[in-house]
């Protein structure tokens, strides 16, 4: 694996792999790796040539100080994880000056309204901050695909509003959710979790599961009291909000229009550590 500090030189290596006719595959990170980033990289490894991981804790993409500040840095763990898939693999872990230059600040987008929906309700200016960099990430890599977990999938589909708003021209993949064997979702944030509140969290995908069940025979209203309901019987988590929505506006809805694709969207606190979730309904 080759690492690069520095854009120009990282924009040199990947120029020549394209003069070569390589594809390049994106996998852009903010390190803490765990099995669920290795399953991106391993299926951009597969598709693409070449497969450029990034490393950068974004700090313009956290609302809240505290939680930047608590970031696990884990580069010597994330290298050794990486080098031990003995892959293709370019990792560009550059500082924010590399980035941003002098200006350690987001940009402002207009995402169509998805930006206001559920996350963007609680973590204020977070998109603004993800568009930010991971615009200027696809234009200093200009990758063939970028792979994205289906996870934060509000993020998911800004990053695919930003790729087609500002001509990108990269292919965004939205790969499965990866999920420990008690069916929690694999996040960095699951190493701050107490062994008990680890299995308890397991709680948020169980409660999707039975919510996937309920689609379709009960309106959305009533699973949603039931979902409420369900979290405050439940001693250790406490839910942030839960929808049902519809997949491209990520808009609530209570009409199961036949037509329409709907997720069902959860966001919890496990003590401190907030977790998020979600299961597609209808496809
Ligand atoms: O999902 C993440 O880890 C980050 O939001 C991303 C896409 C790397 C941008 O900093």
């Amino acid at each position: 694996m080759q690492i690069f500090r520095e854009k120009a030189l990282l924009q040199r290596e990947i120029s020549r792999l394209k003069l070569n006719k390589n594809t390049i595959g994106f996998v852009p990170t903010m390190g803490a790796l765990h099995q669920g980033h290795l399953s991106l990289v391993r299926q951009a490894a597969e598709v693409c040539d070449a497969v450029v991981v990034s490393i950068f804790i974004n700090p313009t993409q956290f609302d809240n100080l505290k939680d930047l500040e608590n970031y696990p840095r884990t580069l010597d763990s994330d290298i050794a994880l990486l080098e031990d898939l003995h892959l293709d693999l370019l990792l560009f872990t550059p500082n924010a000056a590399e980035l941003y230059g002098e200006e350690i600040q987001a940009m402002h987008f207009d995402f169509g309204g998805i930006e206001h929906e559920m996350e963007g309700k609680y973590r204020t200016g977070h998109f603004n901050g993800v568009g930010t960099v991971v615009k200027r990430l696809f234009e200093i890599v200009v990758p063939n695909k970028a792979f994205f977990g289906e996870k934060d999938f509000q993020q998911l589909q800004i990053i695919r509003k930003l790729n087609e708003k500002e001509n990108l021209g990269v292919d965004v993949i939205g790969c499965p959710i990866d999920r420990e064997d008690t069916g929690l979702a694999r996040s960095s944030r699951n190493d701050r979790l107490s062994a008990n509140l680890r299995k308890e969290a397991a709680f948020i995908y169980q409660i999707l599961l039975k919510v996937k069940e309920k689609f379709g025979i009960e309106n959305a209203d009533e699973i949603k009291l039931w979902v409420e309901n369900e979290f405050e019987n439940h001693a250790e988590l406490n839910l942030e909000y839960f929808e049902i929505a519809d997949s491209k506006t990520l808009r609530s809805e209570n009409n199961n229009d036949q037509k329409s694709t709907f997720r069902a969207f959860i966001a919890a606190y496990a003590g401190d550590v907030r977790l998020i979730d979600n299961i597609a309904l209808n496809y």
